[in-house]
């Protein structure tokens, strides 16, 4: 146990879900808290059958969540701090069904929600019989949970409780620790120290009259986790965010505007930046003349005309050559339909470097606003497209080719 040691002073959340390899998970409290790593327990009711909240309680020295409902008690924290307590939610033994709750999102007792609550990394050992394993539904599951970024360690293959042979038994302690040091100690390079992001985030809201105006269905989460990503690998973060109720990421300097006006405004008073990363869903037009009172109905008057101007296209304006054109210059695209073609189309006309295309149509039109995305990065060099992944996962992996890219010009 050493100060360097990743493990120390850090907290992991471990969920015990039902399975004869419950067990195990007491020898993996034990060398977890021996590593000077605090562990708290939820217990789920099927994992209840093979270890007592007694034990885990004794080992982790913590007191041990069992039900959703102990959680409302006042001198409780509620779930949603519980999940998001840990640097690390672990889940040991994952047996069939959580890994199939998981993936369908299932918030159906205390482990489920917090699983769905939580933006803490995850990690899974799975364990279970070598047929439920490889059922095509537990495949599917696993591919589902991967693509989300969920960790995985194991399962081994071996002789199991049941006498069967082959993949399914958890793995030993001293695996699902390493895993657990492996991914406490992964935190970022910090390739953009000395950089300047600017990114844009959110809807814009163009005034029709004081209380009403014209807006979208952006939540701003892609471009939020895009500010805190790039945060995270040291560079000097300028978030300009038209309307949401998110906070801005730690660390990021924020600048909170409603429209689009005000939004190309903040961006200029932003640059110079090495990287532009431009996801705002920025109104296309705004109303030409907004009232300065709220517009009443008129007895007999059945439509009501509404006048729009174009919007000024900041991502145009940015690309285009100049001496304050950030080196890199991202734009994002959103489409329904012919989502490439439009997408190399718009990387043309607004001469920007890279498009980020996304198609909105899928998901039944949820990714505007939800926690996923699929998307296609459209450079000069051709399309690469990515598989549908948790919005924070297609940030982490947009920062690492800034990076990448940016690595080649030197610092300011
Ligand atoms: O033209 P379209 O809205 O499809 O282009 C999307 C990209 O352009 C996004 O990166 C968006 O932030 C940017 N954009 C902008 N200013 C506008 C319209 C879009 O910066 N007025």
């Amino acid at each position: 146990m050493t100060p360097a040691d990743p493990l120390h002073g850090r907290r992991v959340l471990l969920i015990v879900s039902g399975g004869i390899a419950a067990y195990k998970a007491l020898e993996l409290i034990r060398l977890l808290t021996g590593r000077g790593c605090a562990v708290r327990c939820v217990l789920t009711e099927n994992g209840a059958q093979f270890v007592t909240p007694l034990s885990l309680q004794a080992l982790s020295g913590e007191p041990v969540h069992t039900t959703l409902w102990s959680l409302t008690d006042e001198n409780e924290m509620g779930h949603i701090a519980l999940s998001r307590s840990a640097d690390l939610v672990v889940v040991c033994p994952a047996s069939a069904d959580i890994l199939a709750q998981m993936a369908a999102g299932l918030a159906s007792d205390l482990a489920t929600t917090l699983l769905l609550a939580t933006d803490t990394p995850v990690l899974a050992a799975p364990a279970m019989n070598v047929r439920m394993w490889q059922h095509p539904a537990t495949r599917a599951n696993m591919d589902t949970l991967r693509a989300r970024g969920v960790h995985l360690v194991g399962p081994d293959e071996g002789v199991m409780a049941c006498n069967e042979f082959g993949p399914g038994r958890l793995s030993e302690p001293p695996a699902i620790l390493d895993a657990i040091a492996a991914l406490l100690s992964r935190a970022p390079p910090q390739d953009l120290l000395g950089r300047h992001a600017l990114v844009t985030a959110g809807p814009t809201h163009e005034p029709i009259d004081p209380v009403r105006y014209l807006a979208n269905r952006s939540s701003g989460r892609q471009g939020h986790a895009i500010a805190a990503a790039l945060a995270a690998r040291g560079a000097r973060v300028t978030l300009v965010s038209g309307p949401t109720v998110l906070p801005p990421p730690p660390g990021v300097a924020a600048v909170a505007v409603e429209t689009a006006c005000e939004m190309l405004a903040a961006c200029e008073a932003a640059v110079p930046a090495d990287v532009a990363v431009l996801t705002a869903a920025v109104a296309d037009w705004r109303a030409a003349s907004p009232s300065s009172a709220k517009l009443k109905k008129r007895p007999g008057k059945a439509t009501l005309s509404l006048d729009l101007v174009l919007n000024p296209d900041i991502l145009a304006l940015l690309s285009a050559p100049g001496p304050s054109r950030p080196r890199l210059v991202v734009g994002f695209a959103a489409e329904t339909d012919a989502l490439l073609e439009n997408a190399r189309a718009k990387r043309v006309a607004k001469t920007c470097d890279w498009i980020v295309a996304n198609d909105v149509g899928i998901d039944g039109g949820g990714v505007m606003g939800g926690l996923h995305n699929q998307v296609h990065l459209v450079t000069e060099a051709g399309i690469e497209s990515w598989p549908r992944l948790d919005k924070t996962e297609v940030a982490t992996r947009l920062a690492a080719r800034i990076a990448a890219h940016l690595a080649g010009s030197p610092a300011p």
